[in-house]
């Protein structure tokens, strides 16, 4: 019963084979014809053509061509009558009402129509199994678990009655062969040859394709029976890593609501669609897969996802690696972390719907996250152990492929890790945009150390202590705050308003405890260090020693009223650079608000912040011109 021909024809002709290939690879016009990088190997140079108006894809590269539904069959791994139904589905054009069968793909196709006349039937047996007596278990089991019936009968929940032959003899008997039983994977075999249920006294989950078609099953013992999930094995329509669980229920939610939550497991899902939030798809506990991450991004017109596997896995391998994959997608991602390592079924059971909503709200983006991870990693409270930070995230961020979100993304680990030094900062937005995933070493050396204005600054009032009320009256917090040397600054504050002299000892310690602050908390300055007892208990580590040292060593006390005005003027030009940088600091952050009002189209507030910005350049220039006019 071969393909109605015209109706294959009229599908192929409606069917725009841009928007369909548009949803694989980016396309860009030229001329009558798009052109892109081939998705079938690999290239830097596009050299595959589209040309929408023949219908037809060519790569002049790998040499592949051929119509809309040989690029789907290429693509997705499909055979010729699963592609044209997918065109159909993703163009919303009526599928052709015959069969198809190609000539070559006949056979191939043959089997898959019937190994899923037998999923679907399984999946009956198995919802039936539940109403019966037998299934009596597993419906204890589900309402235990507080599962609805209704989304039971959505996600179509059934149970494999616990006996070696129930569903083999029920497919038997409705005509499949023994080839068939054992290709489906349903049906396990023994050495000697006999046929048994592979799903026995389990919680029957149906995982289908993106258009609902049941292709295999996961099955969770009831009690702690292992394994706790049990999957079908690969066959002819299940391919692992091709699906994402659920999708089928909720893609039209999620193309409305412009993201899809993924999670890990099957209750997961079930959760959270049974609270409402249906834009949610589960990866099963595998890493994802580029086609996984491909199918999602069919349905998002601007590709965005939050991730929300549990906590407990946020350091894996295989989480890390789906970050890469959705970056290079293309994707926007959102990282939900839920407290106490719980899985969103977990959180939801204990807190609700409404607070998990909360959460999601808030969930971080990839950049804010993978910087927070990066921050328990490395000793931040120290350049060189931000220039880690960074060389742990940057790798992702080079994988982002549009330049302003790359560059954002740059901007915003810059703010997350505090990284205050400018040559820090500038060597990071360099990297982003050359996408190189490491800091030049020699950068990152440089901001190990303090500014020469910080050292000038410091060697002044050390070396003369009645400069410190100049001193300390210009540096005020948030500057300070802003400077490599902070803790430093803040010692010798310290020191001079406790009246102390500036020795090894005092400076040490003051320093010290500003450290350990650092790492305790984000609230500098909150913690009331002084009645921390062990502070002489944790002395420096060798680095701040030496820098502790050098810095005395170098504070030459004046000898006379010239060289106490040599430290005058010292400190005068060090606390100007500091207070020039500042502005330089402001006024690249209000660039930035200036270039996203004007993105956003509202020139009103651009113009706001282009004027607050020339007023900075102005004081700043005036500060100059006043700093010359008295030296
Ligand atoms: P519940 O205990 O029912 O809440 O399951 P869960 O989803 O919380 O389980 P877990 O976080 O341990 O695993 C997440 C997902 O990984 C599951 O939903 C399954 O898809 C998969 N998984 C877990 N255990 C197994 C297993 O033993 N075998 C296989 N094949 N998959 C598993
Ligand atoms: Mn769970």
């Amino acid at each position: 019963m071969p393909f109605d021909r015209q109706a294959l024809d009229d599908l192929r002709s409606q069917a725009d084979i841009a928007r369909v290939i548009s949803n694989y690879v980016t396309l860009r016009k030229r001329g009558a014809s798009y052109i892109a990088c081939c998705p079938f190997h690999n290239e830097k140079t596009p050299s595959f053509n589209v040309h929408p108006g023949k219908q037809v894809f060519k790569c002049f590269g790998c040499g592949v061509g051929g119509d809309v539904f040989t690029f789907v069959m290429r693509m997705e791994g499909v055979a010729f009558a699963e592609a044209a139904r997918m065109v159909a589905e993703v163009c919303g054009l009526p599928l052709p009402e015959t069969r198809v069968v190609a000539p070559e793909a006949g056979r191939e196709a043959d089997e898959r129509e019937r190994l899923l006349r037998l999923h679907e039937l399984a999946a009956r047996f198995f919802q039936e199994q539940l109403a019966r007596p037998e299934g009596y278990a597993a419906r204890e089991y589900l309402a235990s678990r507080d599962v609805g019936e209704a989304t039971l009968a959505a996600l179509r929940l059934g149970y494999a009655p616990d006996r070696w032959e129930a569903l083999t003899k029920f497919l038997r008997d409705h005509g499949a062969t023994e080839t068939e039983l054992e290709r489906s994977g349903l049906v396990s075999v023994t050495d000697g040859g006999s046929r048994y249920d592979r799903f026995r006294g389990r919680l029957m989950f149906p995982i289908a394709d993106s258009q609902g078609r049941i292709i295999a099953f996961g099955g969770r013992t009831l009690g702690d029976g292992e394994p706790k999930y049990l999957n079908s094995p690969e066959t002819p329509l299940y391919v692992k890593g091709r699906h994402l669980y659920g999708l089928h229920l909720t893609k039209e939610a999620a193309r409305r609501a412009g993201f899809v939550i993924l999670v890990e497991g099957y209750m997961d899902f079930l959760r959270l669609y049974q609270g409402g939030a249906r834009n949610v798809a589960a990866t099963l506990g595998t890493a994802l897969t580029e086609a996984q991450a491909r199918q999602l991004r069919r349905y998002l017109e601007t590709p965005k996802v939050v991730i929300n596997f549990d906590s407990d896995h946020a350091g894996q391998a295989a989480t890390r690696r789906s970050f890469e994959l959705f970056l290079e997608q293309g994707f926007r991602v959102n990282v939900l972390r839920l407290p106490e390592g719980k899985d969103p079924d977990d959180f939801v059971r204990a807190r609700g719907m409404g607070e998990y909503r909360e959460r999601l709200k808030q969930s971080q983006p990839l950049v804010e996250y993978l910087a927070d991870m990066a921050r328990l990693e490395h000793d931040v409270s120290r350049p060189a152990g931000r220039a880690q930070a960074v060389n742990a995230v940057l790798p992702y961020i080079v994988k982002i492929g549009d330049a302003i979100e790359r560059d954002l993304a740059a901007e915003r680990l810059a703010d997350r890790l505090q990284l205050d030094a400018n040559a820090i900062r500038g060597e990071l937005r360099r990297a982003a945009r050359e996408r190189r995933a490491e800091l030049a070493a020699e950068t990152v050396e440089a901001a190990t150390k303090l500014t020469l204005a910080e050292r000038n600054v410091l060697q002044a009032v050390l070396a003369h202590p009645p400069l410190c009320a100049v001193a300390f009256a210009e540096l005020d917090d948030e500057l300070i705050d802003l400077l490599p040397g902070r803790v430093f600054f803040r010692a010798a504050r310290d020191v001079y308003a406790g009246g102390g002299t500036f020795e090894y000892d005092s400076l040490a310690r003051a320093v010290a405890r500003w450290q350990r602050a650092e790492t305790r908390t984000d609230a500098r300055g909150q913690l009331d260090f002084f009645s921390d007892s062990d502070a002489a208990a944790s002395p420096l580590d060798l680095e701040m020693e030496n820098y502790v040292a050098e810095l005395l060593l170098r504070a030459e006390p004046p000898k006379n009223e010239e060289q106490a005005d040599r430290l005058r003027a010292i400190l005068e030009d060090g606390l100007l650079a500091l207070q020039q940088w500042r502005i330089e600091r402001r006024s690249a952050a209000l660039h930035h608000l200036v270039r996203a009002a004007a993105e956003s189209n509202d020139e009103a507030l651009a113009l706001h912040h282009a004027n607050e910005r020339l007023r900075l350049k102005r004081a700043r220039l005036a500060a100059l011109h006043n700093r010359q006019k008295r030296s």
